[in-house]
C-alpha cells in the first residue's frame, strides 16, 4: 500500500526518519546512550585486525562508507570488494578476521556465494541484512538487521540508509572495543546518531526545491556527481539512483579524479551534482568546483549554510542542507539524491518503482 504516495519509492523515502530510529535502537541502548550488538550476539572488534567487506550495488556503497567509518571511528583497516568480485579474487586474505556482508534482501547470489566463500577459508561471517529469514540471514554466524521494513520500490532507498546507520553504530562500538572512543565520547556519538531522523525530516524538506532542479536535470543526457570523503560514496549512489531510474548516464567520481578524466567531458551542457556538506574535505572540494565552472558546466550544489556561503561557488545551484556532524552526512545528503532521482525519472514518465531490466532481488550471477 502506498498510502497518500504516487510511488513506493517516494514513501519509502518519507519512511526513514522513522526506520532509522528504529534501526539505531537495535544498536543503543537509549536510556544509556551505549552502544549494543543487536541479539546480544559477541563480536570482540579488539580482536580484529582487519575487516573485509562486501556486497552489490547501493550495498557496496553502503559498505564503502562503512569503510571509512571503521577505519575513522575504530582504527581498524578494512579491504572491500564487489561481491562478484571478492568470490574469486582469491585474495590471501591476511589478517582478516571478519567478513561483513551488506545485503538488502539477503538474497543477492554474488553476496551469498562471497559468504560462503569467506566461511569456507574459515573466517568469521556478519551480514547487515533487511531481510531477516534470508539466506544470508541464516548462514552468516552474526546478523545485524536493519530494520527499514519491506522495501518494494526497485531502487534502494531507506534500506540503504538504515545499513549507514547500523554500520555507523557499529564502527562506534568497534571504537568503543578497541580504546579509541572512551566511554563519554560514545554518550556523545549516540546522541549524534539520535538527531539522524530529525534531520532526515528537514533533507525530505527539500522536495519541492529539488523537484524544480529536476526539471532541469531530465532535459540532460549525462550527469557528473562528485565527492570526497565521506560524501564519495554518496556520488558514487546518487548516480547509481538517477541512472537506474531515469536512464540518464551519470558517473559518479572521487572529486580528486576529474581532473584525471572526466573534466575532458565539461561543457556548458553537462550538469554536475557535488556533494559537499563543509567538513575537512570542503576546501579542496571547492576548488574541484571552480574548475568544473571555469570551463562552463552546470553546477548542482548539496552543501550545508557554511558551505553555500562560502561564496566558493557562484552561480551554482544551491540546495542547502542544515548543519550536522561529519559522521551524519552520509545518511542525511543521501536523501536529496534519492528525491533528485525520483523527480528526474518522473520528469522523463519512466516506471520509477519498476526500472526495466532490473529485478529487486538478483539471485542469478
Ligand atoms: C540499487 C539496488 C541494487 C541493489 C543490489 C544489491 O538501487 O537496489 O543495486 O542494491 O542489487 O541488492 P541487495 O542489497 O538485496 O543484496
Amino acid at each position: 500500500d502506498k498510502g497518500n504516495h504516487r510511488h513506493f519509492m517516494q514513501k519509502e523515502i518519507y519512511e526513514q526518519p522513522e526506520v532509522l530510529s528504529h534501526t539505531l535502537g537495535a544498536f543503543v541502548d537509549m536510556t544509556t546512550g551505549r552502544t549494543r550488538l543487536p541479539k546480544d550476539q559477541a563480536i570482540d572488534f579488539s580482536k580484529v585486525r582487519r575487516i573485509a567487506l562486501s556486497a552489490c550495488g547501493t550495498g557496496f556503497y553502503a559498505a564503502l562508507v562503512g569503510r571509512y567509518y571503521f577505519e575513522r571511528y575504530a582504527r581498524i583497516p578494512c579491504d572491500l570488494d564487489v561481491a562478484s568480485e571478492f568470490r574469486y579474487r582469491e585474495s590471501p586474505l591476511a589478517d582478516v578476521d571478519l567478513a561483513l556482508f551488506v545485503s538488502q534482501s539477503g538474497e543477492t547470489a554474488d553476496t551469498l556465494a562471497s559468504l560462503r566463500y569467506a566461511k569456507g577459508e574459515g573466517l568469521a561471517t556478519a551480514a547487515i541484512v533487511n531481510v531477516e529469514e534470508s539466506t544470508i540471514a541464516r548462514e552468516a554466524d552474526h546478523v545485524f538487521p536493519t530494520l527499514a521494513g519491506p522495501e518494494i520500490g526497485v531502487a534502494s532507498t531507506k534500506a540503504f540508509t538504515c545499513q549507514l546507520m547500523a554500520l555507523a553504530a557499529l564502527a562506534i562500538k568497534a571504537g568503543v572495543d578497541r580504546g579509541v572512543i572512551l566511554p563519554e565520547r560514545e554518550i556523545e556519538f549516540t546522541r549524534i546518531l539520535a538527531e539522524a531522523p530529525r534531520l532526515a525530516n528537514e533533507a525530505i524538506r527539500l522536495e519541492g526545491a529539488i523537484e524544480a532542479l529536476s526539471r532541469k536535470m531530465a532535459t540532460k543526457k549525462h550527469a557528473l556527481f562528485l565527492g570526497r570523503g565521506f560524501s564519495y560514496p554518496l556520488a558514487l549512489e546518487g548516480a547509481l539512483k538517477l541512472k537506474e531510474i531515469s536512464y540518464i548516464h551519470a558517473e559518479g567520481y572521487a572529486a580528486g579524479e576529474l581532473k584525471h578524466g572526466p573534466i575532458a567531458l565539461i561543457d556548458e551542457t553537462m550538469p554536475v551534482v557535488v556533494i559537499a556538506p563543509h567538513d575537512r574535505s570542503f576546501e579542496k572540494t571547492a576548488s574541484n568546483v571552480q574548475e568544473v565552472a571555469a570551463r562552463g558546466g552546470e553546477i548542482v550544489l548539496f552543501t550545508d549554510a557554511k558551505g553555500a556561503a562560502s561564496g566558493i561557488v557562484d552561480g551554482a545551484e544551491l540546495i542547502v542542507l542544515p548543519d550536522m556532524p561529519e559522521i551524519l552526512t552520509p545518511i542525511v545528503y543521501a536523501i536529496p539524491l534519492q528525491l533528485l532521482a525520483y523527480h528526474t525519472a518522473i520528469q522523463m514518465g519512466t516506471d520509477v518503482d519498476q526500472p526495466r531490466n532490473l529485478a529487486k532481488s538478483v539471485t542469478v550471477e
